[in-house]
């Protein structure tokens, strides 16, 4: 089963087998994503593009080459639909995904390592951009086990984290904090109550239980407190956590206060109680 994971960092730095480069139709360098993957991995990756893409690729098509001095074994070079020119037809966009994962099962890569394609220089709003590349890779089948998705600034890591642990939520221990929220309430405060959920959800996958409900209650709430950046015990309810909205408005993003004091903390209190011993 593949593991699918949000990563804040430089894509040039991650340890994978192969490293996914937002290249365009010419194939031979550019700014962002392509221009970092050419200038940490050398003008042996620009040579070999020149050679196996002597015309360039096409929209929505992927390809490899060496990855040069990167700490990778490929490069896997997709050329992104271009929003700001127009090119609005998103199936290109979940092509690059798609063909990127088989270029990468074709090479045996086992871990595989992607920027948010069209998101940068070709303006792909942000939210659809990260739904593309996540409902893509979730049901496109790789016999990889690992793939990253790589954000570059906090924000979109953030916007991405949520959307990640939504889709492809981690296994949680034996005895963990994690094992306390499944399954997830049948009811929700306000919209943005299950991201949290699952964040914390996510957070606590391999933490030991602790000895008693009284510390149980306190990680909970700092840990909420960290993710949303306030207290639960604020007097307001609702608190509004920007990557929470996946841009649906009507109160998306928001937080219930109310319903996590009377019912989600309640909820995993009353399981840790019940817990045989
Ligand atoms: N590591 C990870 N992500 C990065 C990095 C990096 N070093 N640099 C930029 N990003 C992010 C951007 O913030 C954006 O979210 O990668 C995403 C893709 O941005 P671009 O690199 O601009 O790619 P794209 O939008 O597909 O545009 C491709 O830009 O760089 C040129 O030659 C490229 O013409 C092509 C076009």
């Amino acid at each position: 089963m593949v593991s699918v994971t949000a990563v804040h960092g430089d894509i040039t730095e991650q340890r994978v087998d192969v490293i996914v480069n937002a290249a365009n139709r010419e194939m031979r360098g550019g700014g962002g994503v392509d221009g970092a993957i050419h200038r940490a991995g050398g003008p042996a990756i620009l040579d070999d593009c020149i050679a196996r893409f002597p015309h360039g690729l096409r929209t929505g098509d992927a390809g490899w080459t060496t990855a040069g001095a990167l700490p990778a074994r490929w490069v896997v070079h997709t050329v992104g639909p271009n929003h700001v020119a127009g090119e609005r037809d998103r199936s290109l966009l979940e092509s690059c995904y798609r063909r990127a994962l088989a270029v990468a099962d074709e090479l045996g890569a086992q871990s595989i390592a992607f920027p948010l394609i069209s998101a940068g220089v070709y303006g792909w709003p942000l939210d659809d951009a990260i739904d593309a590349a996540i409902e893509t890779i979730g049901r496109t089948p790789t016999r990889g086990e690992e793939v990253r998705l790589v954000a570059f600034s906090a924000d979109t890591h953030r916007r991405v984290q949520a959307q990640v642990l939504r889709a492809f939520p981690p296994e949680t221990a034996h005895a963990s904090i994690g094992g306390l929220f499944d399954p997830a309430p049948e009811q929700w405060g306000l919209r943005g109550d299950p991201y949290l959920w699952r964040a914390l959800r996510s957070q606590f996958a391999t933490t030991p239980l602790p000895p008693d409900s009284r510390e149980l209650d306190r990680v909970i709430r700092d840990a909420a407190q960290a993710v949303i950046g306030a207290a639960l015990s604020a007097s307001d309810d609702a608190h509004y956590v920007p990557e929470f909205d996946p841009g649906h408005g009507m109160s998306a993003g928001a937080v219930s206060r109310e319903w996590w004091n009377t019912t989600g903390i309640r909820t995993l209190i009353d399981r840790f109680e019940a817990r045989d011993g």
